[in-house]
């Protein structure tokens, strides 16, 4: 049987709204196209940006993704697996390699394959480590380090990281300590210590503690959950400090365009620039051993609506593994 008359298991979504419009399905596996690669999918992840498309929350993804409905039916941005085929014209990898990235806004991860561009956000799995494990890395990873540039960290920077304990918030702990800074983590009490775990030289309890009500100053205050803003962060920044933030709202739209205007203090907001290069900086980190992913939890294909309820409910700690092929290899029959 030729390949493209074989079916897998996908998680599609037809409307948006709830964890139950997700459903188990089947559907054909995809052929590779000119440039392309056929990935078995051993793995991807559940992330905050996962629920806001499913939901079309904001509203502003309907304008990215359908007015109605979604046009990419099958979420998922990021994956580990191994190459299975490759199409015409692949010169950079081969069957049998292992891989790992983000599928940016095309999402489709949460399928046992995808096709992906070899030139895409895609990189060679890096030893030493469980490799299904990576697909929890692109995102979280990347984001944290395009923002964290962006507020010009260096060595012997104090970061103070608003949402220490999120996918996000936990890699920007570990990608600032590995540069050298100072690391502040904001998380509630019952994940002080697991911060303190990953990196972080001090952290605050912001059910007990209100960082605005003492008179420490930072280099950098990345806020990671969204609800910060630069007016009552500005007396806590350093005289270059920088308040970065991965809310993208108007009012960061704003505090940005007046950078021109203000000396001194910055405020940066936008969207990742995933590329090749920043994964592949990442992975350098993983092979270095300064960055780890870190699970939370971990669920199969059939259990997807409890995965979405659980990341919506905006209390995980790290990130969430969604397990797809745990073994078993590809069949060409
Ligand atoms: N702009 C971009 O390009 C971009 C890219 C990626 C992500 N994002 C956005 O960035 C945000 C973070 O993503 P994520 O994946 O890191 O989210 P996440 O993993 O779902 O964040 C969950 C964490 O937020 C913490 N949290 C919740 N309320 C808090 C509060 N009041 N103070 C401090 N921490 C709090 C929770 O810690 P506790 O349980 O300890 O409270 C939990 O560990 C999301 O809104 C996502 O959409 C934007």
């Amino acid at each position: 049987m030729e390949v493209h008359m074989k079916t897998m298991k996908s998680i599609i979504y037809e409307k948006y709204g709830g964890p139950e419009v997700l459903q188990l399905m089947q559907s054909p596996i995809p052929e590779p196209g000119s440039g392309e690669l056929l990935i078995k999918v051993n793995s991807s992840s559940v992330t905050a940006a996962d629920w806001h498309l499913r939901k079309a929350d904001p509203f502003m993804v309907r304008i990215a993704n359908g007015f109605f409905k979604p046009k990419q039916t099958v979420l998922g941005q990021e994956f580990a697996g191994e190459v299975v085929k490759v199409g015409a014209g692949v010169t950079n990898y081969s069957a049998g390699d292992k891989v790992f990235g983000s599928t940016g806004m095309k999402t489709g991860a949460y399928a046992e394959y995808i096709t992906v561009d070899e030139n895409s956000v895609l990189g060679r799995s890096p030893k030493g480590i469980d490799q299904e494990l990576l697909a929890t890395v692109p995102i979280g990873a990347m984001t944290a380090q395009f923002f964290l540039s962006q507020g010009n960290l260096k060595s012997g920077s104090s970061v103070l990281v608003n949402g220490a304990s999120g996918s996000v918030g936990s890699y920007a702990v570990q990608i600032a300590k590995a540069a050298g800074a100072h690391v502040t983590g904001i998380c509630s009490t019952s994940n002080v210590e697991w911060v303190k775990e990953i990196g972080a030289d001090t952290v605050i309890d912001y059910k007990t503690t209100d960082f605005t009500r003492s008179n420490q100053q930072y280099d950098i205050i990345f806020d990671t959950v969204g609800n910060l803003s630069f007016r009552k962060v500005r007396d806590h920044l350093t005289d270059e400090g920088h308040f970065i933030s991965t809310a993208f709202n108007i009012g960061l739209m704003f505090g940005m365009m007046g950078n021109a205007l203000r000396k001194g203090k910055k405020v940066f907001t936008g969207i990742t620039k995933e590329t090749k290069e920043s994964l592949e900086e990442v992975t350098d980190m993983i092979r270095k051993g300064v960055l780890r992913p870190v699970i939370d939890r971990s669920y199969s294909m059939e259990e997807i609506q409890e995965a979405h309820r659980y990341v919506e409910s905006g209390r995980k700690k790290g990130n969430v593994l969604l397990t797809i092929h745990k073994e078993g290899s590809y069949e060409r029959s």
